[in-house]
């Protein structure tokens, strides 16, 4: 099973991505946790990329096509992946395509994660994450029973830096003028599934493993609506 996860930030593609990498054993590639490393690590490309991330502005295409690229070479991929947040541009997704073709793997579908923007906004401000596990909550949706602390590792939660109001809106921004493409790309090549992702997460959870026994779908429940139009979850 081949699946892009898209759609704008907070629509809880990471969410479900762990969710699906669980139960289908199959493995996540997740651009934003692969830079978030780097960063932790201090590498070069992590320093790089920090100023980017901090800002909510995308990171240079040729960084992240690089990332994914060495990502797909290891074997441990061949039974198949979840891209969640790559590609973000219409030139990641050619070379995706690229990649793909090379390795002879074909792409089984892109899910289009739908939520209203009010309600995207609610989940990324409460958003916390573990500095030691990664682990995501949420101060409402998905509370840590610890409180302030981790339930796996004991670890104080830390929200992100992008997920301050400035950077959040930054991202929206960014994400309809070089991402929201993606879904006309991938339309075209009839590869896309639209999911309304706004309610419970085992709704949506529930949803999605219906779109992803039907394959050969290429709508579910809605089709697409842009951020600035879809009604208000409150
Ligand atoms: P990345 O980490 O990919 O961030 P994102 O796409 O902005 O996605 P998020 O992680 O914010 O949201 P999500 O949709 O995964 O939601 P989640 O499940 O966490 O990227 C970060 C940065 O890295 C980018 O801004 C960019 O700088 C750079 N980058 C990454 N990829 C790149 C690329 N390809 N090209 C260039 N730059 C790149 O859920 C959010 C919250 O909601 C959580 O608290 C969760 O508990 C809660 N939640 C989830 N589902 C539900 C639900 N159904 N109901 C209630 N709450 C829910």
């Amino acid at each position: 099973m081949q699946l892009v996860f898209l759609g704008a930030p907070g629509v809880g593609k990471g969410t479900q991505a762990d969710k699906v990498s669980v139960q289908y054993g199959v493995v996540k590639i997740s651009t934003g946790d692969l830079l978030r490393e780097a960063v932790r690590n201090r590498t070069t490309l992590g320093l790089e990329a920090k100023s980017y991330m901090d800002q909510g502005k995308l990171v240079p295409d040729l960084v992240v096509i690089g990332l994914v690229r060495d990502k797909l070479a290891d074997p441990g991929y061949a039974e198949g992946f979840i891209l969640d947040g790559f590609p973000r541009t219409v030139p990641q997704a050619e070379a995706l395509a690229g990649v793909l073709d090379e390795r002879r793997v074909r792409l089984d579908r892109v899910i289009n994660f739908q939520v209203p923007r009010t309600e995207i906004v609610k989940r990324l401000s409460g958003r916390r994450s573990c500095p030691k596990c990664q682990a995501t909550y949420h101060v409402e949706f998905a509370p840590s029973k610890k409180g302030i602390l981790c339930d796996r590792c004991d670890e104080a939660l830390v929200q992100r830096s992008d997920d301050q109001p400035e950077a959040i809106e930054t991202r929206l921004k960014v994400y309809e003028e070089q991402t929201a493409p993606l879904i006309n790309y991938y339309a075209a090549k009839n590869m896309l599934s639209h999911l309304d992702s706004a309610g419970s997460v085992d709704s949506v959870y529930d949803n999605l493993t219906k779109v992803l026994a039907d394959r050969k779908s290429t709508r579910l429940n809605s089709s697409h609506i842009p951020l600035s139009r879809m009604p208000s979850s409150a």
